[in-house]
């Protein structure tokens, strides 16, 4: 049989206890949200004689937090897997070319954000750091390397990908797409059992088939089989738009239901649970909230948009495209609620914000709904008090200059970062919970209810508080999906 690819890679799995064999040699550009949690657990879930895990970045600072005691990503049980396996056969490093060349597998994860001007902005994927990234494998390759494209992409990055291995590189290339479905706040459980591993390769040539068995061997390791796929290219790039867009279509479809359960006196809860029920159905991805956020759903249903439009899809287009219209309108939905029930002025009102990240259980706040709440507030002169556990002060300036179009300074005369819950909400005329930290529902609200202005509101964005309660401290209160306080006293 041809080979293509060093004695390590083929059949490395069954050979690694061999006299003199080397182990597997893995590198992931890009040590972010997706590199650094998915290098861990390969690292974590094989053995050092048999695999090696270097993971390089660019930025300095993001490579010396993950050799710290204190990481750059919070998601939890990530540090116990990098401390275990750091030194043994988890490295950390900017030392890109090297770790190319050294590399028998590279995986690709740096960041794909959304175009932000010239053709396709704001819904076409801004390739650039995927191109600089092959660029420079490329460039320092000497011998052949199998590429794992990581990154969400838009379908047929790989064959960019490719055309530029192959007309830049030196050697020969063998291109894989092996999309993330890991969700942050869960990163290490969705990594170490997930529903199914997804790899697409090139099924037609013998090169392409030896690859994609070097990968499915590298997660065969901790991964059942029967749980890892392999399509085409394209199938695998495609899926990875669709698992999100159909997840993120689910948030939608239940926003859209909470706003008919505020006017016609149903409750959202009740109406998700009895439609999750059905098996064909399920009860995931059914909870109401302010709106969907995070660097995934948006930016790949655009792609999505973007696909359709380009094969004159019209149709399909608007239908996906829909899906963020109700997000949108969620967003707004919820701020002008908050704005009417204050007597339809914020101007100089403290109003206290609680949770700025997109979902609980990670300091992430791209895309989250609380950068466009916060920043519509802000625009009514309202006074902001935002407490979050976990995302960075710095994250959160940087978030507001950005939405606001503002100076830190200008901005500092309405915006205060509140070390508590109980800070925040001290001389508010209102709290309002925008992210579903599990500490928000054991707060003493009695408590902060006497340290508020009267009349005290509560707007509860992510179905958190128990209304009745609340409404019997005092608080005046809105929750998405639920009846308005004149009908909760009523039941
Ligand atoms: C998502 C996909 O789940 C994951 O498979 C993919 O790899 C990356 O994108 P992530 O964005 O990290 O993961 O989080 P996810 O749990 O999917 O939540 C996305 C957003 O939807 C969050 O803002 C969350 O609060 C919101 N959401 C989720 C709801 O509002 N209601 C729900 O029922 C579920
Ligand atoms: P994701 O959520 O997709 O993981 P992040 O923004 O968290 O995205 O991480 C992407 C990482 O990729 C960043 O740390 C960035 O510095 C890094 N990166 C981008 N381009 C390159 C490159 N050409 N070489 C090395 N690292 C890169």
């Amino acid at each position: 049989m041809r080979t293509f690819f060093p004695r390590r890679v083929r059949d490395y799995k069954a050979r690694f206890k061999m006299p003199g064999s080397q182990p597997l040699r893995v590198a992931c550009i890009g040590a972010g949200y997706v590199g650094g949690p998915t290098m861990a657990v390969i690292a974590a879930k094989t053995p050092p004689e048999a695999v090696q895990v270097r993971v390089l970045d660019l930025s300095a600072e993001r490579i010396a937090a993950w050799n710290s005691e204190r990481l750059p990503i919070y998601e939890p049980g990530l540090s116990e897997l990098v401390f275990a396996a750091r030194g043994r056969n988890l490295h950390f490093s900017t030392a890109i070319d090297d770790g190319i060349k050294w590399a028998d597998i590279i995986f690709v994860a740096v960041n794909t954000p959304t175009k932000e001007c010239g053709i396709g902005a704001g819904a076409a994927a801004d390739l650039t750091y995927v191109e600089l990234a092959a660029r420079q494998i490329a460039a320092a390759a000497d011998t052949p390397k199998i590429v794992v494209e990581k990154s969400t992409v838009p379908i047929r990055t790989a064959e960019a990908l490719s055309a530029i291995l192959e007309a830049c590189g030196r050697t020969s290339f063998e291109i894989l797409s092996n999309p993330e479905f890991l969700a942050e706040g869960t990163a290490v459980r969705d990594l170490c059992e997930p529903d199914r591993v997804l790899i697409g390769g090139d099924l037609k040539t013998e090169r392409g088939r030896q690859a994609l068995e070097a990968l499915v061997e590298l997660y065969a390791y901790w991964v059942p089989r029967e749980r890892i796929l392999t399509t085409n290219v394209w199938s695998s790039e495609l899926s990875k738009l669709v698992a999100n867009a159909f997840l993120a279509q689910r948030v939608s479809s239940i926003n859209s239901i909470s706003a008919l359960c505020e006017l016609s006196g149903a409750q959202i809860d009740e109406v998700a649970r009895a439609v999750g029920l059905d098996r064909r159905i399920g009860p995931r991805f059914l909870q109401c909230s302010v709106g969907f956020g995070g660097s995934c759903f948006q930016k790949d249903i655009l792609n999505l948009v973007y696909l359709c439009e380009s094969f004159g899809l019209n149709v399909v287009a608007d239908y996906w495209r829909s899906v963020i219209a109700i997000n949108d309108w969620q967003k707004q939905r919820f701020t002008a609620r908050i704005l009417h029930s204050l007597y339809n002025t914020a101007t100089n009102k403290k109003i206290a914000i609680l949770g700025f990240a997109f979902k609980k259980d990670t300091a992430d706040t791209r895309e989250s709904a609380a950068i466009d709440v916060c920043g519509s507030l802000l625009q009514e002169c309202a006074k902001l008090s935002i407490y979050d556990p976990q995302v960075p002060a710095e994250q959160i300036w940087s978030d507001l200059t950005r939405r606001c179009r503002r100076t830190r300074d200008e901005l500092a005369a309405y915006v205060t970062l509140a070390a508590t819950a109980d800070e925040a909400a001290a001389g508010s005329h209102a709290i309002v919970i925008l992210t579903e930290w599990d500490e928000f529902r054991t707060l003493d609200y009695s408590k902060m209810y006497k340290s508020m202005c009267r009349p005290a509101f509560l707007f509860d964005g992510r179905s958190v508080c128990d209304l009745k309660a609340l409404s019997e401290i005092g608080f005046l209160c809105y929750a998405i999906g639920s009846p308005d306080d004149s009908r909760i006293q009523l039941r």
